[in-house]
């Protein structure tokens, strides 16, 4: 009859681990080592970019898991760095400055709750966040799409291999300090465990924000005929390892 330990999802990597001989590496010595090792590669990471000890771990919390009576307050905040971070900065009319913010932000905080992801400061305020989708080619993730101009059906055609996306703001304060990236790795491990193969990100074709998206590890795909030349789009597996570790789930102060 089959040990107890050898039914745990872990017991096959911990026999890998172990060798080629029995080590009895169990599955909770397995994950006490790994929950260990990851621990303390992150606090490394977070050491080596910030250069001494003292780096406070960042909040990162879905809008799925915020306390309801958060949402409003960090939603607000949210929009607040949206209007700051956007290119466009004047609008003809209300309903036109809404409807820009719907398509960017607003249908993503509504449909995909746990795709929405805010970086919270020890002090509890937002300095970034993720509005992502986690299957664009959904029938309930349609309202999002459908309001933005290039999923048109080539473009979605072409990028089926990868079916989450997500938009990005860090305030302007915060940039360069990490957020970004870590707020995105957060997002590919969420559509990684949804079981999404892969994401792709649109953006503007001379942004800065490629360079940004090529250091998170996804590269740029030819637009073809599928979308114009002005925008850039770029992909990347959900596979494949980020280059700075998360704490696993529940470890630190970590909300997802
Ligand atoms: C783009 C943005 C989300 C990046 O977030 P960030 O917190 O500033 O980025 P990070 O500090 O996590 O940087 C991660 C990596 O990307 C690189 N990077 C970030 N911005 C970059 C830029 N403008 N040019 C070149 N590289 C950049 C960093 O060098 C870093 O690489 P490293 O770790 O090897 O040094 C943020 O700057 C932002 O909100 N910009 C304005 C809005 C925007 O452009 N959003 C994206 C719209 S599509």
């Amino acid at each position: 009859m089959a040990r107890e330990a050898d039914q745990h999802p872990l017991a096959d990597v911990g026999r890998v681990r172990g060798g080629t001989q029995d080590h009895s590496v169990t599955p909770l010595t397995l994950s006490l080592f790994l929950w260990e090792r990851e621990r303390c590669c992150y606090r490394l990471t977070m050491m080596e970019r910030r250069g001494h000890f003292g780096f406070a771990v960042l909040e990162c919390v879905t809008l799925r898991l915020c306390p309801p009576a958060e949402r409003a307050r960090l939603l607000a905040q949210a929009t607040d760095i949206f209007f700051e971070t956007a290119n466009t900065k004047s609008f003809g009319s209300a309903e036109a400055k809404h409807a820009f913010f719907m398509r960017w932000l607003g249908h993503y905080a509504s449909i995909e709750p746990e795709g929405f992801l805010f970086a919270l400061t020890p002090g509890g305020g937002v300095c970034g966040y993720v509005a992502g989708c986690i299957d664009s080619f959904s029938v309930g993730s349609k309202a999002i799409i459908a309001d933005i101009p290039y999923f048109t059906p080539a473009f979605c055609t072409a990028l089926a291999a990868y079916p989450s996306h997500f938009h990005i703001n860090v305030m302007p304060g915060s940039q360069g300090k990490g957020i970004g990236r870590q707020l995105t790795a957060r997002f590919v491990r969420i559509c990684a465990e949804a079981g999404s193969p892969g994401i792709h990100v649109v953006t503007g074709a001379s942004s800065p924000a490629v360079k940004f998206y090529e250091a998170c590890n996804f590269k740029r795909l030819s637009p073809g005929t599928w979308i114009g030349g002005e925008h850039a789009v770029l992909a990347r597996v959900t596979s494949v390892a980020s280059r700075y570790c998360l704490p696993p789930r529940g470890i630190g102060n970590c909300g997802t």
